[in-house]
């Protein structure tokens, strides 16, 4: 048994490296979404994997924070910091995080060994209808004033791994492109 246990451990840690794969995009993108089904099809393949998902972080590592621009990079370089962590041990590290600023997700490409950058893109149109939290809803009728896309920047990715146009692929088309990119890459099998 414990010869078993040893192997397994050798064999996979020699194989399956952690990584990060960090979703960024405007609210209603598919960040959550994607990451989510992204979960469930490594969770099947044996892998360890923690969701570093931003609107759970903020009701508790970053709940002292709001949505100002510094207030955002901090919440933003928290959450690398627990990626970092998770992902040099070997665990599958999924970031669905709006994280609308170039320099910080910059900041999380130079800490984090094997940094994937997924753009979670859409129109604002469709934004605007599919709005599954009603953000659009209260930013377009001034309840909000600080909606990333709408009302605050969002700094589009310069040269991500993976662009993912939510608006012109199914959820199964874009966990199949992101599965596939992690095989060619060679971080899951
Ligand atoms: N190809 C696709 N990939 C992901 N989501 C899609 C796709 N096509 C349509 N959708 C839909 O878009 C919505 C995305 O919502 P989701 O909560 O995942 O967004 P989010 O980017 O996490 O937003 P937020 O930043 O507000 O948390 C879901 O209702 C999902 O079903
Ligand atoms: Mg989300």
């Amino acid at each position: 048994m414990a010869f078993r246990e040893n192997h397994w451990r050798v064999w996979n840690m020699s194989n399956d490296p952690g990584f990060v794969l960090w979703f960024t995009g405007p609210p209603a993108a598919g960040k959550t979404t994607l990451a989510e089904r992204i979960r469930a099809s490594l969770l099947n393949n044996g892998r360890r994997v923690e969701i570093l998902d931003g609107d759970e972080i903020r009701k508790g590592l970053s709940r002292d924070l709001g949505f100002s621009k510094e207030d955002r990079e901090k919440h933003n370089e928290r959450v690398i910091f627990v990626a970092k962590l998770l992902a040099r041990n070997g665990v599958v590290t999924l970031v669905p995080l709006i994280s609308p600023y170039r320099e910080v997700r910059t900041k999380a490409r130079n800490e984090i060994q094997n940094f994937i950058e997924v753009y979670v893109r859409c129109p604002l149109e469709i934004l605007i209808k599919r709005d599954p939290k009603g953000l659009y809803r209260k930013a377009l009728a001034g309840e909000i004033t600080n909606l990333t896309g709408l009302q605050d920047p969002y700094e589009e990715p310069l040269s991500p791994e993976i662009t993912i146009n939510t608006n012109e692929q199914t959820v199964d088309e874009s966990v199949n492109t992101i599965i596939e990119y992690l095989k060619a890459r060679g971080f899951v099998r």
